[in-house]
């Protein structure tokens, strides 16, 4: 099993440009399995989630092929209707293929999705908008779900929160549905705006989305030759961003969407941070390393502060002067990498949701286990800014959504490698 080496206490000097997005990535490559033409996606990530969509769709019959960053699947056939197991477990986004898989063909055996363990993820936002839009689903046996439909048929749909996973699913239901489908008390973030862009190039009649209300106009078919790139991945540019906080230095980030960082970007300046905009895609983010807390800081659903920027926040908070507090409102158990923290010699106190975090002048380097996506990229920020060397052992969770990471923070100064 591969881990990180990193020996803290360098800055960061130099310019990075942030890869396509993996939350937009994955939802578009659901997406290509309503089109029965040939879908390339330019800016995908090489990452083990994009790997493991890729695996799913060559299982479902569908031609795909990956060329560098670019990603051709060819929808004309698709052979069966089963996603395997073994695959589904792997990641959270499987989930969105029911919407896309019955929509095409009407009907799925699908397990429940994996993914990062932080908190319970129910799926029943999931299950009932695709009930109301007229599909059966049974729970078959071990958590197998076999769903049915004819045709889906458009309706109104008020989601309770505005959950990401669940705007997706419908967005997708309601292209081969029959009239039309409104979503209201969507989930506004710019993967869910990907989406959109991408069905729109396949001739699907969408709009709303980034604001409460999407509305989808249903089509009998999509037949569409296009070609579409991914947006940049806005929580990889925070980890940067959160990376130059702690270890000091100045970094250039490259083709990032500004307005997409901007809530991570407000909160590092509170804390001190300096963060330019440069042109029109190209963040300058400096640190002298002297942080303040912050009174408090919430996860929300975007334009808030994002729960995926959680961990990482707190790795920086953890020796900045003062006290701060973080609430996570959006899942319920995401403060599983805090103990790790705690071998640094961070101070932080959980209760529940809320963190209180007491900065402390240094954090000394540790043998740590990363335990999730986020969580293992804080460790890395921690590491990054402490004083010794630190390993981070299980960093396939980092690789999940990181591609090369080390690659990409050994060409900035630091020092970490992959044994
Ligand atoms: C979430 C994040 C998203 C992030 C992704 C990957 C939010 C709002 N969503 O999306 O930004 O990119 O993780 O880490 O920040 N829920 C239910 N029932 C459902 C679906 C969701 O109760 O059927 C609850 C979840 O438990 C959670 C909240 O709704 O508390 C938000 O979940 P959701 O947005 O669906 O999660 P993801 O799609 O995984």
């Amino acid at each position: 099993m591969s881990k990180f080496i990193i020996e803290g206490g360098n800055r960061l000097h130099g310019e990075l440009s942030i890869t396509g997005s993996k939350n937009a990535v994955l939802p578009i490559l659901a997406a290509t399995v309503l089109n029965r033409g040939t879908s390339t996606i330019n800016n995908c990530p090489n990452l083990e989630d994009v790997k493991t969509m890729q695996e799913i769709l060559t299982s479902l019959g569908l031609k795909v092929e990956r060329k560098g960053q670019s990603i051709t699947v060819c929808g004309d056939t698709i052979k069966t209707n089963e996603i395997p197991e073994r695959l589904a477990g792997k990641m959270r986004s499987s989930i969105v293929l029911m919407g896309s898989v019955l929509g095409r063909v009407g009907e799925i055996f699908i397990s429940y999705p994996g993914g990062c363990a932080i908190g319970p993820r129910p799926i029943d936002m999931h299950l009932s908008s695709l009930r109301k839009m007229g599909a059966e689903i049974d729970d078959l046996y071990k958590g197998i779900l076999h769903c049915k439909v004819n045709r889906f048929s458009g309706t109104e749909i008020l989601l309770d929160y505005p959950s990401v996973g669940a705007t997706e699913n419908i967005m997708l239901a309601a292209c081969l549905a029959k009239e039309e489908t409104i979503i209201r008390n969507a989930a506004k973030e710019p993967e869910i705006v990907d989406l959109q862009n991408f069905l729109q190039k396949t001739g699907v009649e969408i709009n709303g989305a980034g604001t409460g209300i999407i509305r989808i106009k249903g089509r009998s078919e999509i037949k569409a030759d296009v070609t579409y790139k991914v947006i940049p991945d806005r929580i990889v540019a925070g980890t940067y961003m959160t990376c130059v906080a702690g270890a000091g230095g100045e970094l250039v980030l490259r083709d990032v969407d500004y307005e997409a960082v901007s809530s991570t970007a407000y909160y590092l300046r509170n804390c001190g941070v300096d963060i330019k905009l440069i042109g029109e895609k190209d963040l300058l983010v400096k640190s002298d390393k002297n942080l303040k807390a912050i009174e408090v800081v919430r996860t929300t659903p975007y334009p808030g502060f994002p729960t995926d920027m959680q961990p990482q926040f707190v790795a920086v908070l953890a020796k900045a002067a003062g006290a701060s507090v973080v609430i996570e409102t959006v899942f319920e158990n995401r403060y599983g990498y805090v103990e790790q923290l705690m071998r640094m010699g961070a101070d932080i106190t959980v209760r529940e949701r809320v963190a209180v975090v007491k900065g402390v002048k240094r954090l000394t380097g540790a043998h740590m286990e990363a335990c999730d996506l986020r969580g293992g990229a804080a460790l890395v920020v921690a590491a990054l800014s402490a004083e010794g060397t630190s390993v981070i052992n299980n960093i396939i969770h980092i690789d999940r959504g990181y591609d090369r990471l080390e690659e990409k923070l050994s060409s900035v100064g630091a020092k970490i490698i992959r044994v």
